[in-house]
């Protein structure tokens, strides 16, 4: 059974989606950022700030490495990991990923002031550039759910739909094949 990424500009709601759909389909939940800080015992602000990004991506992609050999997990990614085109091709090669999109508006919004989160520390205009940049990155996914005026349980819900129909025309596929002898 392959995983389920979620890739997605932060805010977008990676951590809570993916701990309330993994509970949903009762498979185990990670998050690379906690997988990170367990491998490192230290917070993301505090890798940021001590050793620096090009030291929090490479931690990045050894957790990725390593989550993209295993099967049937629900995988928060941090908001950058999938701009390292390697780290989108293994978690993409055992995974359905989807992109949560939000609005910047909708971002700014449900993040607050409460916001330790290094990348988010700049003016406005420097966080809009960041997120039109990485737009392009992030419709990569296979699929593409918007969640700027969604509540958890409606994203959740949007997936679990969207997952079973994957499913189904996965078996379809599979039987046509069968009968054509394929
Ligand atoms: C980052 C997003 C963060 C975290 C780090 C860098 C990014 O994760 O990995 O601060 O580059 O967008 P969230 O998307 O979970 O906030």
């Amino acid at each position: 059974m392959r995983n389920i990424v979620l890739i997605g500009f932060m805010g977008t709601g990676k951590s809570t989606v993916g701990k309330r759909l993994a509970q949903s389909l009762s498979w185990n939940f990670v998050d690379t950022d906690c997988e990170i800080g367990e491998v490192t015992s230290l917070s993301v602000s505090e890798i940021f700030r001590r050793h620096g990004e090009t030291r929090f991506r490479s931690e990045e992609s050894i957790v990725v490495s390593r989550l993209s050999q295993q099967e049937q997990l629900v995988i928060a990614t941090g908001g950058g990991t999938v701009l390292n085109p390697l780290n989108l091709s293994a978690l993409a090669k055992n995974g359905i990923v989807i992109a949560l999109h939000a609005s910047l508006e909708a971002i700014l919004s449900r993040i607050g002031h409460k916001n330790d989160r290094p990348l988010l520390k700049g003016p406005r205009e420097a966080i809009e550039k960041l997120w039109s940049e990485r737009q392009n990155v992030y419709v990569q996914a296979d699929y593409i759910v918007d969640t700027s005026q969604k509540n958890v349980d409606e994203v959740v819900k949007e997936i679990l739909l969207l997952l079973e129909r994957v499913m189904k025309d996965e078996l379809s596929d599979a039987a046509k094949d069968r009968n054509s002898g394929r």
